[in-house]
């Protein structure tokens, strides 16, 4: 891999123009329909800066979210309501500069759609000008809302269910749709939410039954996350999926590796090596080029540690 050095010193390479696992053509919301319509699987992550946004579309993820769940899992808050618009533009812009072929999706967080409609699309506007998302992710049945930014040009992504952002209206995090008025209920904002132009529906902590039919029932993908396997896609927290939360998950969550024990046992054994001198070595280290050494000896300039004998430091 060649290294080359960006701005700040870090050795990092720009995002990859070719990927051999996955075709680079960009995963657009049209391009989710016509997944669904093929019965192709729409596989979507939460993202949050540019490492783990690289990897993730490296890996071929079709779509991510710029959720405002990292208002908890990167933020340290104990809900979503308190991130700001101006934060999660921060971090989407830190992943859509990491991501080639995934549809850049930003979470339009609590407040900044739930007033005047003008005053949504405004923020919508903010989060493709200024952070260049593709769509944008609004919870609820806001159809109105829905539409304008439709008809402003904005793709936007719906998601029904357990919407984390009316934490308080629901008393806790519950699942929903549980009862015959919630089910048709859930129904028809998932109708409405297609028929005002949403480009696809996040469905969240939602029987499984009532997700394969309003999965059946409408012609944009739905996506689950607690959900159920019928859902046209599957998105889950980045956090959940790498064992970073600190709290014991949920029952829909598959943990597929344990970063937390990796990161843990990377620093403990840094730390050991930086107590015991074992870090760094002198391979690691930089050295005085042999011009150098010989004019200061030249010049007579006093060398408090001999040359070669760096083992002797303290
Ligand atoms: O913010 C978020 O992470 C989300 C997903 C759970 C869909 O909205």
């Amino acid at each position: 891999m060649t290294l080359a050095s960006f701005p700040g010193g870090c050795s990092s390479t720009p995002p990859s123009t070719s990927n051999t696992a996955h075709s680079i053509t960009k995963v657009t919301v049209p391009a989710l329909t016509e997944m669904k319509r093929q019965g192709k699987p729409i596989s979507a992550l939460t993202a949050y800066d540019y490492p783990t946004s690289r990897l993730a579309d490296e890996a071929g993820i079709d779509l991510l979210l710029v959720g405002d769940s990292l208002a908890m899992v990167v933020l340290g808050h104990e809900n979503t309501l308190a991130v700001t618009v101006d934060e999660m533009l921060h971090h989407a812009r830190a992943v859509r500069r990491a991501v080639r072929r995934a549809l850049v999706v930003a979470d339009m967080p609590f407040g900044s759609y739930h007033g005047e409609v003008a005053q949504g699309l405004a923020n919508a506007i903010r989060f493709v000008k200024e952070a260049g998302a593709e769509a944008v992710k609004i919870e609820g049945a806001r159809i109105d809302m829905v539409r304008a930014l439709t008809e402003a040009e904005i793709p936007v992504i719906g998601h029904l269910g357990l919407t984390p952002q009316s934490v308080h209206r629901m008393g806790g995090y519950r699942v929903q749709a549980r009862t015959a008025e919630a089910v048709l209920q859930i129904k028809a904002d998932a109708r409405a939410l297609a028929d005002a132009g949403a480009g696809a529906i996040v469905l969240e902590g939602v029987p499984r039954e009532v997700a394969a039919e309003i999965t059946v029932e409408l012609a944009i993908p739905t996506i689950g996350i607690g959900a159920g396997p019928d859902c046209d896609g599957q998105i889950l927290v980045f956090h959940d999926l790498l064992n970073l939360t600190f709290s014991p998950p949920a029952k829909f969550v598959r943990q597929y590796g344990d970063a937390a024990a990796l990161i843990r046992s990377a620093i403990e054994h840094y730390r050991e090596d930086v107590e015991h001198r074992a870090f760094p070595s002198d391979e690691e280290s930089y050295h005085l080029p042999e011009e150098a050494r010989k004019a200061l000896d030249e010049i007579g300039a006093k060398r408090t540690v001999p040359a070669h004998d760096f083992n002797s430091l303290p």
